[in-house]
């Protein structure tokens, strides 16, 4: 054969590859609202460079334009659009297979995440309700503080609206596992990329219950007081960030990697890729509480099963026991205010 036609050949073998590949792929849009700022802006980088992603839509009351003309410059093939504003908020949603939220005010040294709450509560339950009308089978992965209210309050707008599937709504409570991941990494001195730990409960203080005894490789080398230590530094991680950044807001960068670690995660299940497992903060019944982080299987309709807690340590399961109470009023009030407003 002359080699032009060899070439010929080849090329139209790799054209049909392609083509076969991005055919089995389904096309999948995610949606991030709050994506001009300080978590939206890289969360938005990450899930453009997501092979997984065809369509990302980029809402925010101000500053999306500019966020999306940017992003839509890089050579993958997301299909980046910008909306902003109310009216546009239902273009932005429509068909959405993920939406992810970091909409909100963060902290400031001084605050607790639930000092968030007046302001972040009629946020999410407002761009719940475009959810509920517009997507009402995306899955939400919930990222705005305080998670362990807002979650109750997004169930509940889904309920109201006739829409709620437990499977399909998410608290995005990765940052603490990325956090004790790398934290026990460090302590234990073993590479970071091999580690995994669960981080089970809710995501503010001591609900953040972070399982070292289960962590892999398990490690001799740990004292007690250095799982005690470790437990702390990872309940106080995001104050850490909060602290050092002095005013300026609070963790960015590492929640918008957690975020799409748990964006991607989602997508994989959705598209039929079996055994992935990461921990969430869902409807649960692993206790006595309503909403609980833990474990969770994802597949091709969101949560696939809510894993068990597994044996704990007689240290986590003191901390179990005591994060229950504060864990739990977060959640009412959450309901509540879903419910009188
Ligand atoms: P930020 O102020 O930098 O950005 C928030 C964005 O939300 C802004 O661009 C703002 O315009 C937008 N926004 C406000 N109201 C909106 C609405 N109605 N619709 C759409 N967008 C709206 O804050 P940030 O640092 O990105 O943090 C956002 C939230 O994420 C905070 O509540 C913070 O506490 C939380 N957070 C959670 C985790 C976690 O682990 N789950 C980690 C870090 C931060
Ligand atoms: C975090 O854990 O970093 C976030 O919840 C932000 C915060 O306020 O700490």
């Amino acid at each position: 054969m002359r080699p032009s036609l060899l070439r010929t050949a080849s090329q139209h073998l790799r054209r049909r590859r392609d083509y076969s590949s991005s055919a089995a792929q389904p096309e999948r849009k995610v949606a991030i609202l709050g994506a001009a700022g300080g978590i939206g802006q890289p969360l938005a980088l990450l899930m453009k460079l997501n092979p997984l992603v065809s369509s990302l839509s980029l809402y925010d009351i101000a500053g999306t334009p500019g966020v999306a003309a940017d992003v839509s410059h890089i050579n993958t093939p997301a299909l980046v659009k910008g909306f902003m504003g109310d009216d546009q908020l239902a273009e932005a949603l429509q068909g959405a297979d993920v939406v992810i939220i970091p909409a909100g005010v963060p902290r400031k040294p001084g605050m607790t995440r639930d000092d968030l709450f007046k302001i972040n509560a009629g946020i999410v339950k407002g761009l719940c309700t475009a959810i509920a009308k517009h997507c009402p089978n995306a899955l939400v992965n919930m990222i705005s503080n305080p998670v362990n209210s807002t979650v109750p309050i997004a169930a509940e707008v889904f309920k109201k609206a006739g829409t709620f599937d437990e499977k399909k709504l998410f608290g995005v409570t990765t940052l603490d596992v990325v956090r004790a991941k790398t934290f026990y990494a460090g302590k234990a001195n073993v590479p970071v990329t091999g580690v995994n730990v669960p981080v089970v409960g809710g995501h503010a203080g001591i609900t953040i219950l972070p399982l070292f005894s289960q962590a892999t490789p398990a490690s001799n080398a740990l004292s007690h007081e250095d799982l005690k230590a470790l437990t702390k530094r990872t309940q106080d991680g995001g104050t850490e960030v909060v602290e050092a950044k002095a005013g300026k807001g609070s963790a960015t960068l590492s929640m918008a990697y957690a975020g799409a670690v748990f964006g991607d995660a989602c997508l994989k299940g959705l598209n039929g890729v079996p055994d992935i497992v990461e921990c969430s903060f869902v409807q649960s019944t692993v206790t006595e509480l309503p909403f609980f982080a833990s474990k969770v299987r994802l597949g091709k309709n969101g949560v696939e099963e809510v894993i068990g807690l597994g044996e704990l340590s007689a240290f986590e399961k003191e901390g179990l026991e005591s994060l229950k109470g504060e864990l739990m009023s977060s959640i009412e009030k959450g309901i509540k205010f879903a419910q009188e407003s």
